[in-house]
């Protein structure tokens, strides 16, 4: 069942079996304690109490037969039970003195404690052949008045002390099974506690959905590992309703620079086929076709690489790529762009002696874009420059232009894919995901890319990577 797999439960039997063992094994060591305690206690009293019966002297047989008869009786208890127990015998082992407690032909003392007294004068035993309770049993060696060596046994009953040790045991084990309960009651109490808010986070996350990620989980604001747990989750549906939503708004972004080309073709081959039309005109609207073709083939491209770059399970390619030589192919480029609109270009220090690990195409794809950019928002007679420096294990390229700069509200906004600058959507040729394939090239090789830009006077764009020395096969980050 559900419930005998919860950690709950699983919770719930460890505290109780802990707490129950604990428990058990600090009545165990009391109780052992107090026994012996009380064992050592009663014994020296009642060593002491028989010691003032052996004190007097029981100078001939019929003193002994007679203490043995009325003395010991008189020691009965309230309730009858015999207390005190006496025999005595000679040194041969016959029956001198016997109390009326003692059965026929038995003697209190065990033939190894008799043996004792004879030998060391006395001797100390539990004895239990006597009566239903053990009697502590002491033998001493002794004389009558004429002299003649005999052996007194005197013994006292362990009754109260069975009893009352029976009736402690009978205590410790209500105190066992009520705590038993109670810890277990409250093994529950306490689990059910601790578990209710992340019963409650769970049913949160369960009416959670792709279409209503707006719900939240009440965080309690004292700060416990339950706080932190609600604020983290919290914080990752936030991280989801914005991929959520930007996905949506790339989606209908995408859809709709894909609409544009197509509805502008459908018109155009519509007109074309409502008449007879020339060679020229049909020439004019394929043509228009083509541009528009063109135009979808750019923007699927671009989308393809930026799902290529969003895939997180395939890693780039890792070539150790020599930055000089993928300048000099971008700068050559970015040259002839630059002439073809009246443009000067300058390079600087592009043959800086690095390798990035990555990959050629990317990173030429990269700086294309960013040199494209520089050309296409530039002013007439203006300047494209790229300039590349290394800086603390780090390759660092700008690229900077004379054009007509970026609104300080729209530079966070520039490498958000399919945003179009206001002035850019004039121009004819944009689709508004170069920078973001920018962006997704650069952290892809664990890069940084940023803009500054002055509306009237030029932007530039920075791009900072790891870079490896270039000598021979070594790679030195
Ligand atoms: N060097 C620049 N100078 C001024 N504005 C720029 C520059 N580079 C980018 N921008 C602005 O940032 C916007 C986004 O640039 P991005 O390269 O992503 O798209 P795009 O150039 O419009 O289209 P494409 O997908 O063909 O590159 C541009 O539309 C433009 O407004
Ligand atoms: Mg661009």
């Amino acid at each position: 069942m559900k419930f005998f797999r919860s950690i709950r439960f699983r919770l719930v039997v460890l505290y109780w079996l802990l707490s129950n063992a604990l428990l058990l094994v600090v009545i165990g060591i009391m109780y052992y304690r107090l026994h012996r305690g009380y064992e050592k206690i009663s014994h020296a009293r009642q060593r002491e109490e028989v010691r003032e019966f052996v004190g007097d002297a029981y100078s001939t047989r019929e003193a002994l037969v007679r203490f043995a008869k009325k003395d010991v009786v008189e020691t009965n208890d309230a309730l009858g039970h015999p207390w005190l127990f006496f025999y005595a015998c000679d040194m041969a082992g016959k029956e001198i003195a016997r109390s009326d407690n003692v059965p026929q032909g038995r003697m209190l003392a065990t033939p190894e404690g008799l043996e004792e007294a004879k030998s060391t004068g006395k001797s100390t035993e539990i004895v239990k052949h006597v009566s239903k309770y053990p009697l502590l049993c002491q033998s001493i060696r002794t004389t009558l008045g004429d002299g003649t060596p005999y052996i007194a046994q005197l013994a006292t009953s362990q009754w109260r002390e069975v009893k009352g040790l029976e009736n402690l045991r009978e205590n410790i084990g209500i105190v066992v099974i009520a705590f038993a309960l109670l810890s277990l009651l409250l093994g529950f109490a306490l689990v059910k506690w601790s578990f209710d808010p992340v019963k409650r986070i769970t049913k949160t996350a369960q009416s959670i959905s792709a279409h209503d990620l707006s719900r939240r989980i009440s965080v309690s604001g004292t700060e416990n590992e339950i706080d932190d747990l609600a604020m983290a989750f919290n914080a990752m549906i936030d991280r989801l309703e914005d991929s959520f939503h930007k996905e949506k708004q790339f989606s209908a972004d995408a859809s709709h620079e894909l609409k544009t080309p197509i509805t502008a073709m459908r018109s155009q081959i519509e007109l074309a086929l409502e008449s007879n039309r020339s060679r020229e005109d049909y020439q004019k609207v394929l043509s228009s076709c083509l541009e528009e073709v063109n135009s979808l083939r750019a923007i699927v491209d671009a989308l393809l690489a930026l799902a290529r770059h969003d895939r997180t399970d395939t890693a780039p390619p890792r070539e150790r790529i020599p930055l000089r030589e993928v300048l000099e192919e971008v700068c050559d480029i970015g040259r002839s762009m630059a002439e073809e609109r009246d443009l000067s270009f300058d390079a600087k220090d592009i043959e800086t002696d690095v390798c990035i690990p990555g990959s050629q195409h990317d990173l030429e794809r990269l700086f294309l874009n960013l040199v494209e950019n520089a050309v296409r928002y530039n002013k007439p007679g203006g300047r494209v420059s790229v300039v590349a420096r290394i800086e603390d294990s780090l390759a660092v390229v700008e690229v900077k232009d004379t054009g007509l700069g970026i609104a300080e509200e729209e530079l966070p906004l520039v490498f958000r894919r399919f945003y179009r600058g206001k002035q850019a959507r004039s121009e004819a040729g944009g689709v508004g995901l170069g920078l973001s394939l920018c962006k997704a090239i650069v952290e892809q090789h664990d890069g940084t890319i940023s803009a500054q830009s002055q509306p009237g006077i030029g932007s530039t764009f920075t791009v900072k990577l790891p870079a490896a020395t270039f000598s021979g096969n070594e790679e030195t980050p």
